[in-house]
């Protein structure tokens, strides 16, 4: 056993995408976690059976879950994936109220325990509910980071290396914008080994992947029936959270605070970024042409409207 302070982590909501995040981070040996589920049985529950799966899969983190908010004390990372989750028919800002009131519950009771800690924000509407949690904890912008980018990105490159029946490992892609249906894949920016995935696809397949990308979520939840994706976002938190542990200053699609980057201000939407212990430690202004600017900045406008509409309904 390690005498050295071993990294901790929170896990705020012990359902599908928290648990699977649970299990990542401990299974690539991350950091130690506590999940924390107000079925705190559920919680419970889930910590024990991660714990028994240690000896199989040969890691020693420790997992603990439970109700009580005690157990987060000194957390470097708090994840927040509480919340409802869409079922068919619900769009991500259907769950807005409901879920504004959990993650804003959530957050305040996190950082009164670890105030030094990194906010990751999972739970949908995503752009907004990190909004809020940067609002409700008054905390720099660098420490309240939401997912999404990851995901939709690892989504893209899936659909691009099924089309050329390539490796996914060659494949890299970004989506900026808001974790919305008017989220903006760049065709121009994603590539295999290097090569613009623009020459090696015709415009009309590369749009096409691009919906898909846009509408990723939805084609889950309509296989699912019962609820959203869980295990390409559990896998894409955890690798936010390495980032952020490990001090790896990986540069990924991240949900980040703008101040005026790419003409926006005082809104969260989905940009480059590098993820180290500080946090957003930069945010990257890539070049858009003026089409990629006018779709992110509608993207933008749809999280405006969706941060105008909790502002109503909470005041
Ligand atoms: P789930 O229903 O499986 O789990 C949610 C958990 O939150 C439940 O166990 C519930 O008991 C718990 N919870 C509710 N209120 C709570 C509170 N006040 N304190 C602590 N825990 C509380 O849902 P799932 O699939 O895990 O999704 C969670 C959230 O993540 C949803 O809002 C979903 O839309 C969002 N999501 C976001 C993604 C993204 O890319 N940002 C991707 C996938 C899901
Ligand atoms: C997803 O994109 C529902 O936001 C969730 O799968």
């Amino acid at each position: 056993m390690s005498i050295l302070k071993q990294p901790k982590v929170t896990v705020i909501g012990a359902g599908n995408v928290g648990a699977t995040t649970a299990q990542r981070i401990t299974e690539k040996n991350i950091a130690d976690v506590v999940l924390i589920d107000v079925a705190a049985g559920i919680a419970t529950g889930k910590a024990l059976d991660l714990s028994e799966a240690a000896p199989v899969e040969y890691h020693d983190r420790r997992i603990i879950g439970g109700g009580n908010y005690e157990d987060t004390k000194d957390s470097d990372v708090v994840v927040i994936t509480a919340g409802i989750a869409r079922k068919p028919g619900m769009s991500r800002d259907d769950l807005l109220k409901t879920n504004a009131n959990i993650v804003g519950s959530c957050a305040k009771e996190a950082l009164k325990q670890s105030p030094n800690a990194i906010f990751v924000i999972v739970s949908n509407p995503l752009d907004v509910m990190t909004y809020l949690a940067k609002d409700i904890t008054k905390l720099p912008a660098n420490k309240v980071v939401g997912m999404a980018g990851v995901l939709d990105s690892a989504r893209m490159r899936f659909f691009i290396a099924e089309a050329l029946n390539v490796s996914v490992q060659d494949v890299t892609a970004f989506v900026l914008g808001g974790h919305g249906d008017s989220m903006v894949p760049l065709a121009r920016y994603s590539s295999v080994a290097g090569i613009p995935l623009t020459d090696l696809l015709p415009s009309d397949k590369i749009e096409s992947i691009n919906e898909r990308t846009r509408k990723g979520g939805i084609e889950i939840v309509n296989h699912l029936q019962t609820g959203s994706a869980f295990y390409a976002p559990g896998s894409s938190t955890a690798e936010m959270v390495e980032s952020i542990v490990r001090d790896k200053k990986r540069v990924l699609p991240s949900c980040c605070y703008l101040d005026g980057q790419y003409g926006l201000k005082d809104i969260y939407v989905g940009v480059p970024a590098k993820l180290g212990s500080n946090g957003v430690e930069e945010i990257f202004e890539i070049k858009l042409t003026d089409q990629e600017l006018a779709e992110l900045q509608k993207s933008a406008a749809d999280v405006r409207s969706n941060i105008d509409k909790l502002v109503s309904l909470t005041s």
